[in-house]
């Protein structure tokens, strides 16, 4: 059976796995992602080299990375959330394991996992929205990942959602992963702690009393035990998902939506009131057929399998 190596590359960590055709993966790496990035570069090929030991046998390499990726699946042109630019990084992977590799972008990876092997198996035309640092898209029509011309047609975490609002690590302003991402999510909590600490009194205790340092496992615990200032942060949010994924739905006719990232293991502390927003959002009156709103089910292994499955392609 056909192996081949996925590589997650996240904000935080670079994850690799051996994975076989039926996207199970085999053997697995992970190392935080060094600040340098031409560190994260040895540091996935590292990674690389180590699974290949193990499984001499391996074919390729798929590399998915956060970030807009060219067309021909080699450079990543820019990344909003790690100092990439222009980042001839098949070729160097290549260079430093021997490994054929392709670069993907890390949500297409996701898509295409969740599309070949999990939530979205029953489905043809399909988005997956991540909702993490920031917010990525994977759009997958007709049991095609769908490109563009130019390689970057799934990059959602950039429509601009708000004349010159937040700046954006795209370089943008008012960009939708400026309000509907984990990042935010925290931004939220923060904000309003501080704004008034005794509405905000559960997730400042979850954080000895600071507002400026919340994080979303905070939000998330105290939204989970009914507090209603963190739920508030959590309709937020789903508000401008569901506003998205509205006009989402106006391009692209999907029948499902697959939520994915960090944040969607919140579970339905998220998809309950995106998919009411997105119901709220959604143009065409009752007669118009609605897109069903998903939960992924891989979880963090969906990036490796779909970045190892789209190097067999
Ligand atoms: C990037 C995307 C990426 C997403 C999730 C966005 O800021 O533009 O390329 O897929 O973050 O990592
Ligand atoms: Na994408
Ligand atoms: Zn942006």
């Amino acid at each position: 059976m056909a192996l081949t190596i996925g590589v997650d590359v996240g904000g935080t960590k670079i994850a690799a796995g051996v994975v076989d055709e039926s996207g199970e993966i085999l053997a697995k790496t992970r190392v935080p992602t060094p600040a340098d990035p031409q560190w994260a570069v040895d540091a996935i090929a590292q990674g690389v080299r180590e699974l290949k030991e193990q499984y001499p046998d391996v074919s390729a390499v798929g590399v998915g990375a956060p970030g807009f990726v060219d067309r021909d699946r080699s450079t990543v042109l820019m990344a909003p959330n790690i100092a990439w630019e222009n980042e001839p990084l098949k070729q160097r992977i290549e260079e430093l394991t021997g490994l054929p590799t392709v670069v993907e972008n890390d949500a297409n990876c996701a898509a295409w996992a969740e599309f070949r092997f999990g939530a979205a198996a029953a489905f043809d035309d399909m988005v997956l929205i991540t909702v993490g640092t920031g917010i990525g898209g994977g759009i997958v029509l007709d049991g095609r990942l769908h490109r563009g011309r130019f390689g970057v047609a799934g990059e959602i975490g950039h429509l601009n959602m708000v004349p010159d609002g937040l700046d954006c690590g795209c370089g943008g302003h008012g960009c939708w992963e400026q309000y509907g991402s984990g990042r935010a999510l925290r931004r939220y909590g923060r904000e309003r702690a501080a704004a008034d600490p005794i509405a905000g009194k559960r997730m400042l205790e979850l954080n000895d009393g600071v507002a400026e340092t919340i994080r979303g496992i905070h939000i998330t615990e105290a939204a989970e035990e009914g507090d209603p200032l963190a739920l508030s942060c959590y309709r937020t949010l789903a508000d401008w998902l569901g506003r998205g994924m509205a006009d989402l739905a106006a391009l692209f006719d999907p029948e499902v939506f697959v939520l994915g990232g960090g944040v969607s293991d919140s579970g339905h502390l998220l998809l309950d009131p995106v998919a009411a927003s997105f119901g709220a959002y959604l143009t065409g009156g009752p007669a118009r057929p609605r897109a069903n709103v998903v939960l992924a089910s891989m979880g963090s292994a969906a990036g490796i399998a779909g970045a190892a499955d789209l190097a067999r392609i």
